[in-house]
Order: structure tokens, then sequence, then C-alpha cells
């Protein structure tokens, strides 16, 4: 299972990468809009950092623009991976996309139909909104495994991407299910690596330490 980094945030890649946990990034027009300042220069810089794939969202409405769009997008480095959004005009885009050779990430994606859809047309990778779903009171890890049972059954190579996630149970439930990739706020991934036992256990051998070398 690859983890990417759901940020637009430097500080967080480069702490999550020297914890030897992130596999790629994902980004989103309001992600980066939280950084601020030059957008081009931000997206570039993330590009050069992470080795693995990147995603950046294009915001075009017909397929034509979106394609303009990923074009100059592509140019911030080889692993860029163009996130489109689920809609007609993103499919056409998808798929015009996928004959170029480029990847695609088919994002706001919030029922198996999409997700059928966007693998039909070549994605390389659909992104369920989990947390978004749970949020209007819809099992958002049921869709997780209502789409691994649709590509398996038909062997599409589409990724699951699970996006949205809320807290460390979207990315237990999505290992369980076998999603290819979890796309997790750093807050989730430094919260991956807590338990209190670890630290009850921490604090007993310190202690211990301390009398065996006092
Ligand atoms: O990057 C897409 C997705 O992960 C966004 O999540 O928190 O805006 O629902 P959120």
């Amino acid at each position: 299972m690859e983890f990417f980094l759901d940020t637009a945030n430097v500080d967080e890649i480069k702490a999550a990468q020297a914890q030897g946990v992130m596999d790629g990034v994902t980004t989103n027009p309001t992600l980066l809009s939280r950084e601020g300042g030059d957008w081009k220069a931000q997206a570039s810089e993330i590009c050069k950092i992470v080795e693995g794939p990147v995603s950046l969202e294009v915001v075009g409405a017909t397929a034509d623009e979106m394609i303009r769009e990923a074009e100059a997008l592509s140019a911030f480095g080889e692993n860029v991976v163009i996130k489109v959004p689920m809609t007609s005009e993103g499919l056409v885009a998808t798929k015009v996309l996928y004959k170029k050779g480029l990847k695609t990430n088919v994002t706001l994606v919030f029922s198996p139909l999409q997700a059928l859809l966007a693998a039909k047309a070549g994605a390389t990778y659909v992104s369920p909104f989990v947390g978004r779903l749970d949020g209007i009171s819809h099992d958002g890890m049921e869709l997780i495994k209502q789409i691994r049972t649709i590509f398996d059954n038909y062997d599409f190579p589409t990724k699951i991407l699970v996006a949205s996630i809320r807290n460390p149970l979207h990315v237990l439930d999505s290992a369980l299910i076998g999603a290819d990739v979890a796309t997790i706020p750093y807050k989730v991934i430094c919260e991956l690596a807590k338990h209190p036992l670890t630290d009850k256990g921490l604090e007993q051998f310190n202690v211990d330490w301390e009398k065996l070398t006092k």
C-alpha cells in the first residue's frame, strides 16, 4: 500500500519524507491556496523535492481547457499526475490524456459507478472522498469496498486512491479493504505512529535505565 501526503506544504512533505513513509503527494486548489504566494513556484518545488507522483489539479470546465492545462502542468516534472474532476468533460479529458501517455487522477468521486467510468476512460488513479461522504452520513468505506470489488471483477489497472481521510481508522480500513493508495493529511500521518502504551512503555524503560545507571 502506498501513502501519499495530502498537502501543498513543503515543510510537511520534508517531515514525512524524513520518516520514510511518503510515496507521493496530492494537491488541489484549496491546499495550494492555503499556502499563499505563487502557486506555480510552490507546485514546481513540490515536484522537485518529491520522487514519487505529485497530483496537480486542472480547473477548466471543458475537456479542451483541461487538456491545455494538463500540458502546462506536465512541464513541472516527469512525476506530475493530472488531477481531473469527475465530470463528463473530465472523462473526455482523461481519455485524451491516457492516449497521450499522461497519468491522471480522477477526483471528486462519490459513487462506484463514477469510479467505473473513470477506470473505463483510462484513469491511472481514482480518488473517492471518504471523509466528505461520512460527513453527510454516508459510509465512505463502503464505497471503497464496492470500487475494490468492481475493479477486481474486471481486472482494471486503475488504482484506488482513498482521499478526504480524516482519521487513522480511515487508513486502517483502506488497508484492510486493499485500497492501493491512501492520501493522508500530515496530522493523521503523525497520529498513525502514536500509541499510549508505546509512550507508557518508553517512560518505564527510561525510569528503569536511570535506576540501572545511577
Ligand atoms: O485531495 C483531495 C481530498 O483528499 C480532499 O480532502 O479534506 O478536502 O475533504 P478534504
